[in-house]
């Protein structure tokens, strides 16, 4: 298994350029499924995720071709095999996103329930709530969700949560259902929007993304369509950490303002300056760095999937934050490898308490999810001495070539095998 060494303490500087985002991918790669003309995706992250999906789609019959951009193409046009298989649903949940689409487009799904993961529970009542009240039918069978619909029909849903996959599927399902279906209490993040406008490229009729009502007007069947996925807002937000952390300065090309500013806004707060523009966002780390206390929520509120770097930079900044996880039931697996580096953090429910040290240690860690593997590449590089960061694997799912973009900011890091 790859690992990667840090030497710490150097003031991370220069630019780089942030990648497609993989949790706008993901449910874009199953928009495919809708159709079977052709859908084009352009500025597609290469990252294991990514790779899962497409593997996932191919095996469901989608024809997948990728070109030297690393732009893929899909046609579903020979799709026969509606299956999510347990083995690909259990490497990665976002799997469960080709749900709505194989009920929309074929009135039959077969999915593994993704079971309980690192971070919590997550259930996916939601998505099946929705579902059936479109008309299908899903009984749970040796632990497959076994879907039926001949023809979804649009429904007025209300989600008891704010889910943002779940409310990616049923905008996908809706999307060929006959008649309106209103989704209210709808996720807002930027990743719905950007699946909304490759919907409605591809001919569909969706309204309201961005919102929490999103209103979709089926549409009998879904044509060829190009589309480029938005940037990635976390790979935006943990760059921006990492050099705040480390007293720097960046320019991040390819991404933009607009789509983080709660994370911006904690980042001024903790003493960085910075300016966002259309295409770049640009930090420079003046003085102190101070502690921020923040709590996360559903978009536009601060992300649960920057809490963890938020809290390695808490680690050593002046003061003391309150962090606070409301979306997750097990997003702290990362407090007990920082205290390895020398962090003073205590948890009590869902927050935890982290007390600014003058710095910390290097030492070997490991980490069970993506994010918080992000977190200690982050105190690696703050920290004094050497790190190794175990289990990269998490890592790759979400980050492409983070080794490469960081060294390209000057930070010592190397991945061994
Ligand atoms: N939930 C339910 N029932 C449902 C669906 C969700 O109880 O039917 C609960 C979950 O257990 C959780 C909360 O609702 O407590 C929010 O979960 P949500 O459904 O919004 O999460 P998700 O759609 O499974 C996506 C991202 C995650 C990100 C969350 C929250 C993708 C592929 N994944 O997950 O990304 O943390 O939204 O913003 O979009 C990551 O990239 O590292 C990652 C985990």
């Amino acid at each position: 298994m790859d690992k990667l060494l840090i030497e710490g303490g150097i003031p991370l500087a220069g630019e780089v350029r942030i990648s497609g985002a993989k949790n706008a991918a993901l449910p874009i790669l199953c928009a495919a499924i809708l159709s079977d003309e052709p859908l084009r995706i352009a500025n597609v992250p290469h990252l294991q995720d990514v790779t899962t999906m497409l593997g996932l789609l191919a095996q469901m019959g989608v024809a997948v071709s990728v070109d030297d951009k690393l732009g893929v193409k899909l046609n579903a046009a020979a799709l026969n095999n509606p299956v999510a298989p347990y083995d690909l649903v259990k490497t990665m949940r976002a799997s469960v996103l080709v749900l709505g689409p194989l009920i929309a487009r074929r009135g039959e799904a077969r999915v593994s329930l993704p079971g309980g993961c690192a971070i919590g529970l997550r259930p996916v009542d939601q998505h099946i709530k929705a579902l059936q009240a479109m008309g299908a039918t899903i009984e749970i069978e040796h632990g497959y969700m076994h879907a039926r619909a001949p023809k979804l029909k649009g429904a007025r849903i209300i989600m008891d949560l704010v889910t943002v996959t779940g409310t990616e599927n049923i905008m996908m399902a809706a999307a060929l259902a006959a008649g309106e279906t209103i989704i209210e209490n709808a996720a807002r993040e930027p990743e719905v929007v950007d699946l909304a406008n490759c919907l409605n490229a591809m001919g569909a009729r969706v309204s309201g993304a961005g919102s929490d009502v999103i209103r979709i007007t089926g549409v009998p069947r879904l044509k060829s369509a190009s589309y480029r996925v938005m940037p990635d807002r976390i790979e935006t937000g943990t760059f921006l950490a990492a050099v705040a952390a480390t007293g720097g300065q960046v320019r991040l090309r390819e991404t933009r303002g607009g789509i983080l500013d709660a994370v911006l806004d904690k980042l001024r707060e903790a003493g960085a300056q910075i300016e966002a523009a259309t295409d770049s966002i640009s930090l420079r780390m003046n003085g102190a760095l101070r502690a921020v206390s923040l709590r996360t929520a559903p978009y536009p509120a601060f992300p649960t999937d920057m809490q963890a770097q938020f809290m390695a930079l808490n680690s050593v900044a002046r003061g003391t934050a309150q962090i606070t996880e409301t979306i997750f039931e097990n997003r702290f697996m990362h407090v007990q490898e920082l205290r390895r580096l020398g962090a003073q953090i205590e948890v009590e429910g869902n927050t935890a308490v982290v007390t600014g040290v003058d710095h910390l240690d290097g030492a070997t860690v490991m980490a069970t999810d993506l994010r918080a593997s992000a977190s200690l590449v982050l105190a690696g590089l703050i920290a004094r001495g050497e790190t190794t960061v175990e289990r990269v694997y998490h890592l790759d799912r979400g980050y492409e070539s983070i080794e490469e973009k960081l060294s390209r900011l000057g930070a010592r890091i190397r991945r061994v095998r």
